[in-house]
């Protein structure tokens, strides 16, 4: 039995992005928070949200205005109260990130109290999007985490992945069943850690595209606060609802390179290889319809074609004003040999976006009680079918806020006396005793997996494609349960476990929907069906790492 390091705080908080920082701060005044980030502290989809945060910051436009933009991009799924909850907060949230040092761009920076400069994205009718140039994920994170780095009642922890969360009953506590800590593993160590959290653990683990081969996200987006959550018992909706951006780079030096909506949102046009514009004729909106729109036009226009591509081109516009607005975009392409301010850019839609996830309410609570989800990870319901651009880095924050409320108002109440958690061994599956060609099998079976993902249940899907695809996903799974069950804990053994996971939540939560809605197009059943529902997946046995589900 190896020994264990055992770390005790009153928060624990899975994942440094928005969210997971922006939570940390609020929280740190009051009480002890330990961060934990399964990479550099800066690898998240947060640092490379380019776009911008949509808030309501212009006379002319309005709160009403924002929630129906976005209750329409969800086409019909998205809960109303909530949509107006987060949007009604919007504001305020920005903000306090301005308060914490994040600038975002002006209209004049020579002026005193001169306006944000406010760009556009599709699916809005206003201009409502504060950003940083073109690198406004960066701009946000850089800040968030020198203030976390800085402070002194929090403990950040790099390099270490959240393995599975560990509940009060293993530890023979009576009373509700509750969270109590994480196995955590320590990649370059490798070795098994845990924390023991006496208030509340929070997954801010971000999303799961990386269940797809192609994807504009870091490799962090691995779904594991999903897998994790649903192996602890708590239920998760709207899987289905995978968001693929539509412009993404075609490069083989740099497929997952995203080009922001943006672009498109100061003027850019999407064109065919012959050089003719295709979106007017999908939808009156044009370059500027919802994304979920605009990504199947390209893939119909693509498998009409035979094309490998589409085309994006903004250098109409004058060269100043695109190196001004776009400098991060203009300078990695200018890397590549291409020049935007003079030539149309080839793109292809990439997997982008995880618009289900853990089922939360308006504070972030899960249905175990002291585990919290916040950000990408979770289900809140503001998306709906298909988020609408620039919704999500205001969803991380306004969870951010509300979640910090809930924990700050249970504090006091927590007994601080932590708990000795029982060792990993005695609690999973995995023991030492691997070879290099079982670790082989297990990357060929992630990428096997991320490959059927993409072709089987992407933007244009069918029930038996889908069926097939979860006929080889309880295959592989079930030759990880019963092949490589003695493979010792590694970085890909833990990565693949969890997205097969997620992947089959994703293909059952496609089935599951006999209708096309938003992002979720399925040629067997191609129109909406009246009174839609959330997909909700329930987890049949609360305990251990095997597991089976029922239907809501
Ligand atoms: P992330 O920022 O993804 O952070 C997840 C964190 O969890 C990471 O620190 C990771 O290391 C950690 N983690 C994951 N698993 C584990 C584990 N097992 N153990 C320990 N740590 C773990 N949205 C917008 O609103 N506007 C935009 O302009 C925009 N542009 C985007 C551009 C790109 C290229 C991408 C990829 C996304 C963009 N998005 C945008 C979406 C948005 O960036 C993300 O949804 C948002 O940043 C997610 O934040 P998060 O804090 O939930 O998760
Ligand atoms: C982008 O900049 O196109 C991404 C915006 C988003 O995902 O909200």
């Amino acid at each position: 039995m190896q020994p264990l390091t055992e770390y005790v705080t009153d928060v624990l908080i899975i994942g440094s992005g928005a969210a997971g920082l922006s939570l940390a701060l609020r929280l740190a005044g009051h009480c002890k928070v330990m961060i934990l980030s399964k990479d550099l502290l800066n690898n998240s989809s947060t640092w490379y949200a380019q776009g911008g945060i949509a808030a309501v910051f212009e006379d002319n436009d309005s709160i009403n205005y924002h929630v129906e933009d976005t209750l329409r991009a969800g086409a019909g799924l998205c809960d109303r109260e909530v949509v107006e909850f987060i949007v009604g907060n919007a504001r305020h949230c920005v903000e306090w990130l301005v308060q914490q040092g994040v600038l975002f761009d002006v209209e004049n920076p020579a002026l005193p109290n001169t306006r944000y400069h406010l760009t556009r994205e599709g699916g809005h009718s206003y201009r409502r999007v504060l950003h940083a140039a073109d690198a406004t994920g960066k701009a946000i994170e850089t800040i968030l985490i020198h203030k976390a780095t800085l402070h002194p009642n929090i403990h950040i922890i790099e390099g270490c992945n959240a393995v599975d969360l560990v509940t009060s009953n293993t530890l023979g506590l009576c009373g509700t069943r509750r969270v109590v800590g994480t196995y955590i593993w320590n990649r370059s160590l490798e070795k098994m850690e845990r924390c023991y959290a006496c208030a509340a653990v929070v997954l801010a683990t971000g999303g799961a595209s990386k269940v797809y081969q192609y994807t504009t996200n870091p490799d962090i987006s691995s779904g594991d606060g999903i897998a994790m959550a649903w192996r602890a018992g708590c239920r998760v909706a709207n899987l289905e609802f995978n968001q693929f951006h539509p412009t993404s780079l075609f490069h083989p030096q740099a497929p997952n390179f995203l080009l922001t909506e943006a672009l498109r949102g100061e003027g850019a046009y999407l064109y065919r290889p012959d050089g003719s514009r295709f979106m007017p004729d999908f939808d009156l909106r044009a370059e500027l319809a919802p994304r979920d729109i605009v990504t199947r036009a390209i893939d119909h226009e693509m498998r009409r074609l035979g094309a490998e591509c589409m085309y994006l081109d903004i250098s109409y516009r004058p060269k100043h004003f695109i190196r001004n607005h776009f400098p991060t975009i203009y300078d990695k392409l200018r890397t590549l040999n291409i020049d935007l301010t003079s030539q149309p850019i080839p793109i292809v839609p990439a997997a982008h976006y995880t618009c289900g996830g853990v089922m939360v309410d308006k504070h972030g609570r899960t249905d175990l009680d002291g585990l919290y989800a916040i950000g990408e990870v979770s289900y809140t319901g503001l998306h709906g079918a298909n988020r609408l651009a620039s919704n999500s880095l205001l969803e991380c924050l306004v969870y951010g806020w509300t979640a910090s409320v809930d924990i700050l108002r249970r504090l006091p109440t927590v007994v601080k006396q932590a708990h000795e958690l029982p060792y990993w061994n005695d609690s999973c599956s995995f023991v030492s005793n691997s070879n290099d060609s079982e670790k082989i099998i297990l990357q060929q079976n992630g990428q096997e997996l991320r490959l059927l993902m993409w072709d089987d249940v992407g933007i244009v899907r069918t029930t038996k494609r889908l069926e097939s695809a979860l006929y080889r996903i309880n295959f592989l799974t079930n030759q990880m349960d019963e092949y490589y069950s003695n493979l010792s804990i590694s970085n890909t053994s833990l990565e693949v476990r969890n997205l097969l996971q997620v992947a089959s939540l994703i293909v059952k939560s496609a089935l599951q929907r006999k209708e096309s809605r938003g992002l979720h197009y399925t040629l067997d059943y191609p129109t909406m069906q009246p009174n839609p529902q959330p997909t909700i997946l329930q987890p049949g046995r609360r305990e251990g790492y095997h597991y089976e589900e029922g239907s809501n």
